[in-house]
């Protein structure tokens, strides 16, 4: 295949940094972004990415702005990925809807614009793959995660509704897919990055000291190797490597942890619905009172 033109997201750690490091590897033409890009990329200066300053959170227009600046670079943008990522931990009670609203400008609302401001340029030239990082934490919440694992469910919406209005609408070569990550050895457990606030219900203060001293024995105790997971996802967008011969899939969970959570659920849903489908079907209206209601028309 040709070299791609990438668009990155998040670049300045962990799965971004390894993106604009591996794509770059594979002779491909990468747009490396991140907020406060000349310091906080200048360790991409160099390596023969496009450096672009790119904060998820900004209006709407100025990401489009951007996107299109990105889009001049080398006329194309084959592939988007969606990575800039943060957690943000606190209980439901107790975390403030600032904070929440915080969480959903990073994590939802920046991809989404982003992802809108990449479309117009995927369907003019009528290819194009858009790639989600999302996370385990779209299938199942743990404590004081439900600022982050609502973004990240809302994620697995998103992704799904364009790929039924391309393939519906435009063009099945236009793809998208959600990756689902468990815990991997990056920066985001880095006591930098994740915020603990002091508990102001006294009920939480136990539990909130457990969950900081869990969450600072996640940071780089985690199980999987970001380089990999990062090869992983190159070779399924790619379809090479370990993916050679498999077409996109529409998510794909990555790391051992990872695809437990994802069996454990949907052999918990099947079984739920075996179980409840009696209560579950016995809402419907029956196909003879319909033609009932019909004949008295
Ligand atoms: N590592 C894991 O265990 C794991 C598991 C599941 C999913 N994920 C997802 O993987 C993605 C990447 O995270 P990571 O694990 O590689 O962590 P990381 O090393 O902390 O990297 C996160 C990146 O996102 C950037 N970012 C945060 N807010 C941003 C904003 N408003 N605009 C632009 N960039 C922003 C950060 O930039 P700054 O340096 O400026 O903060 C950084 O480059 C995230 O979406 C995360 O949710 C990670």
């Amino acid at each position: 295949m040709a070299s791609l033109v990438w668009l990155i997201t998040g670049c300045s750690s962990g799965f971004g940094e390894q993106f604009v490091l591996q794509t770059l590897a594979r002779g491909d033409k990468v747009i490396a972004t991140g907020r406060n890009a000349s310091t906080k990329l200048a360790h991409l200066q160099g390596t023969g990415a496009t450096i672009l300053d790119l904060d998820v959170t900004m209006p709407e227009a100025e990401i489009a702005a951007k996107i299109k600046e990105a889009h001049q670079v080398f006329g194309r943008i084959d592939m988007l990925v969606n990575n800039a990522g943060y957690l943000e931990s606190g209980a439901v009670e107790e975390l403030s809807l600032d904070r929440v609203q915080r969480s959903f400008e990073t994590n939802y609302f920046g991809p989404l614009k982003v992802t809108r401001g990449v479309l117009p340029f995927m369907r003019e030239q009528k290819f194009g793959t858009v790639a989600f990082v999302g996370s385990v934490g779209g299938w199942g919440a743990v404590p004081n995660s439900s600022a982050y694992a609502a973004c990240k469910y809302a994620l697995e919406g998103l992704t799904e509704a364009l790929q039924s209005e391309f393939a519906a609408l435009f063009s099945r070569d236009i793809q998208f897919i959600v990756f689902e990550p468990g815990y991997f050895r990056t920066e985001i457990f880095s006591s930098t990055n994740v915020v603990h606030l002091p508990s102001n219900i006294p009920e939480y203060q136990a539990f909130n000291n457990a969950t900081v001293q869990r969450q600072k024995g996640i940071y780089h105790n985690e199980k999987g190797d970001p380089a990999k997971g990062v090869a992983r996802m190159i070779d399924t967008l790619t379809g090479s490597g370990m993916a050679e011969g498999k077409k996109l899939p529409p998510r794909l969970p990555l790391g051992s942890d990872s695809l437990q959570v994802v069996r454990a659920k949907c052999q918990a849903t099947l079984k739920l619905c075996d179980e409840w489908e009696d209560l579950i079907v016995s809402t419907d209206i029956p196909a003879e009172a319909d033609r009932q209601a019909e004949a008295h028309l």
